[in-house]
């Protein structure tokens, strides 16, 4: 006598238990089961993921595999998943890659690290935009020294972003005063962000870093769903209660279907210049180990430096890799080049088209 083979509604109907990992839903429901295949008792279950969701692939494999494990005459299941291509960035054709910088709150060096980025990428040889989008603190313009710089708008109603060390450089803090930006609220920043993103003469780019407002409220989130984004990077102080921040922000992106390329842990120790000491101001490791629990890159430390915050106020972004102490420059370097490793493994997943390099 044989047992009765096991059926394709049979395996629907278990599936309809498997949640998918980060959301309330089955996976029925949220229809990104892409087959299943039945052969002499083994099945294959394929799923099709979002971007965001690369993380909970193990989870989900393994949820599958004991909602199905009980079906008779079932001798053996596998799950794959794939995970579906970001949404392409159409409403800027000259820009390759757009990469925003978040944080789960304000004064972590969120700015300060977007700035980075931007001159690390640039002093690469990339073609590199910096789009400040937090309304609530636009603090670029004097990150990069540029406080008494304005755009310019020309008869085709494009706006052209002032320009400093080759890099273009749009802000809220350009338009208006930074301490009136702060009353804003979340339609009119979006507007405004859709203009600077639809109207700007970026030109061709390799990478626009986008700094975001902190946090996961409202005017983030608006935002981050309205630019066509390649990935975020989460900035994060080692402290317990930041890091709990930035674990919100990260599932806020991916909830939004946001790859994250990755975790900054800044301010993560400071180097006694006179000594050569090294303290934990606040602690240190705190978001590598997140990084590692969340399945999501990690893509450096950066130190708490005097130098920094000097740069920052002065509008001095180039020196902080001229002008620091070497430790604290290969540790900015170390992130741009990880950062351009993370976006070129992206790019090699989603296309077969030539990729980034490092010169
Ligand atoms: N690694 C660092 N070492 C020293 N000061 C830093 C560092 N990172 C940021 N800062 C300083 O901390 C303050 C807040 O940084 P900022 O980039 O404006 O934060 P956010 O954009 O997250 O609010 C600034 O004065 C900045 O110069
Ligand atoms: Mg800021």
């Amino acid at each position: 006598m044989s047992l009765p083979g096991p059926t394709r509604d049979a395996i629907v109907e278990r599936l309809r238990t498997v949640i998918a990992p980060g959301s309330d839903k089955d996976v029925i429901t949220l229809n990104i089961v892409r087959q299943i295949a039945l052969d002499d008792g083994v099945a294959r279950i394929e799923f099709e993921l979002p971007p965001g969701a690369a993380p909970f692939q193990e989870q989900l494999r393994s949820s599958t595999a004991a909602a199905l494990q009980h079906i008779p005459g079932l001798r053996s299941v596998s799950v794959e998943c794939t995970i579906r291509a970001n949404r392409a960035t159409t409403s800027m054709p000259g820009v390759r890659h757009v990469i925003a910088v978040g944080a789960g709150k304000g004064g972590v060096g969120k700015s300060t690290i977007a700035a980075v980025l931007a001159v690390g990428l640039q002093r690469l040889g990339f073609r590199v935009g910096l789009l400040d989008a937090d309304v609530y603190g636009p603090s670029i313009p004097k990150i990069m020294g540029m406080e008494d710089m304005t755009p310019t708008g020309d008869e085709h109603g494009r706006i052209h972003p002032p320009e400093i060390e080759g890099i273009r450089v749009m802000s809220m803090g350009f338009i208006v005063p930074p301490d009136e930006a702060i009353v804003w609220r979340g339609p009119m920043a979006q507007k405004y962000v859709k203009e600077f993103l639809d109207r700007g003469a970026w030109g061709e780019l390799d990478f626009l870093i986008v700094d975001l407002p902190p946090g996961t409220g409202d005017i983030p989130l608006t935002l981050a769903q309205s630019i066509p984004l390649t990935g975020a990077v989460v900035v994060c102080t080692p402290q317990d209660v930041a890091l709990l921040d930035a674990v919100k922000a990260l599932r806020m992106y991916q909830k939004l279907a946001v790859d994250i390329l990755g975790i900054v842990e800044n301010m993560s120790y400071y180097l006694c210049p006179h000594c050569g000491h090294r303290d934990d101001v606040f602690s240190t490791g705190g978001a590598e180990k997140a990084a590692r629990d969340l399945a999501v890159p990690f893509l450096g430390a950066i130190p708490l430096n005097v130098a920094i915050r000097v740069n920052g106020d002065g509008g001095a972004p180039l020196s902080n890799f001229t002008r620091t102490e070497p430790f604290v420059r290969d540790a900015l370097e170390s992130i741009v080049k990880a950062l351009v490793a993370q976006v070129e493994a992206k790019s090699a997943q989603r296309s077969p088209l030539p990729q980034l390099r490092i010169s």
